[in-house]
């Protein structure tokens, strides 16, 4: 008799099954989209993903000034300091520090993450070095200034949704990002909606410089070893340029719609594998309940 499973027994294994599938989904679904964290970085990788967003080394200036030449221009102890504090060194009213923050159209210079005497030093000895070379590997990409035309604004638009593979092979952009001409759920909701990008990123040099190096949290691990080309970041802003008029997708519809079809989807797979469970035990479990009872009549 022990060998018959009753249908308590199994009404328990069912649920623990569910539940267990819900769990993995779950974490499947959430541990897809995280990035990894970046760690131990060596000195020339900490200044692409933490400098080269607003520097170059000998490509003209970005955001911030050309550093080519800089311990040139001002004492190795002065530059340190500045990288280790600018706000204060800028509050203090040091006459140089005015200047180039005036140069730089009053923007000022951030303090690095986990800035330290000893980077601060490294990264003077690497500007310093870099700065003799002919051509620096931080000279930057050199950015196309030629006029948006439609096709490159269609590129761009194929990039954004994946048409178009990354040449670098990094994730296309809708994984994580909406614009104004998709609908709610085509674009991913992970990193904000890109509509205006163009604008909030102050214009066509700072949003390519910006897209050279993301710098941000998310994306620079997944950009770091993955570099969009010229080409794609001449694409993808001619499509930012051209979205820019526009108001985002409603980004509330967009938020319920995504998560009603993730619960309907998370019920409608709870439902299949319930009737596969079913279906399975049914054949064995049938016979067996059904000889019993006759048995027990
Ligand atoms: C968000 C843009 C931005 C980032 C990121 C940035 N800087 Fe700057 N940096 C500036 C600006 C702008 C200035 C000009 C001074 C000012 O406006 O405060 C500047 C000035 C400097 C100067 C002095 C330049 C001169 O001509 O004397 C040095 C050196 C420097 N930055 C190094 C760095 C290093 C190294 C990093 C990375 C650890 C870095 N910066 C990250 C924007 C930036
Ligand atoms: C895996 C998700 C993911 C992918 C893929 C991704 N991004 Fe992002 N992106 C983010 C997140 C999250 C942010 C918000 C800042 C952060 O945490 O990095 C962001 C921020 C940005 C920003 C700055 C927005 C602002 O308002 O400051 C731009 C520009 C951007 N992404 C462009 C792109 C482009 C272009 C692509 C495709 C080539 C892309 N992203 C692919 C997640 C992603």
């Amino acid at each position: 008799m022990g060998r018959v499973k009753t249908p308590q027994t199994a009404t328990s294994a069912q649920l623990a099954y569910r539940w267990g599938l819900l769990v993995l989904c779950s974490a499947v679904w959430a541990g897809a989209l995280r990035p990894q964290s970046a760690a131990g970085q060596d000195t020339p990788d900490y200044f692409r993903q933490n400098c080269m967003n607003c520097h170059t080394i000998g490509g003209g200036r970005l955001t911030g000034p050309d550093l080519k030449d800089v311990t040139q221009r001002q004492t190795r102890e002065w530059l340190a300091e500045f990288l280790l504090n600018p706000k204060a060194v800028l509050d203090s009213g040091d006459p140089y520090a005015q200047k180039i923050f005036e140069e730089s159209r009053r923007v000022p210079m951030p303090l690095s993450p986990g800035m330290t005497q000893e980077r601060a030093d490294n990264l003077l000895d690497l500007i310093e070095a870099e700065s003799k070379l002919p051509e620096s590997q931080f000279k930057g990409l050199q950015i196309s200034t030629a006029p948006f035309t439609s096709t490159d604004v269609q590129a761009g638009r194929d990039i954004f949704v994946g048409g178009q593979r990354l040449t670098g092979g990094g994730t296309a952009c809708i994984a994580c990002h909406s614009m104004h001409d998709m609908t709610a759920l085509g674009g991913g909701q992970l990193g904000p909606d890109l509509t205006n990008v163009y604008d909030r990123l102050k214009g066509r040099k700072s949003l390519s410089a910006w897209l050279v190096a993301p710098g941000t949290e998310t994306m620079q691990p997944i950009f770091k070893n993955h570099p969009l080309t010229a080409d794609e970041i001449h694409s993808l802003v001619a499509y930012f340029e051209n979205a820019a008029p526009h108001r985002p997708a409603d980004p509330t519809a967009g938020r319920v719609t995504f998560l009603l079809l993730g619960l309907g989807g998370a019920t409608a797979l709870m439902f299949a594998f319930d009737g596969l469970w079913k279906w399975r035990f049914r054949g064995v479990r049938r016979p067996m309940v059904d000889a019993a009872q006759k048995r027990g009549a």
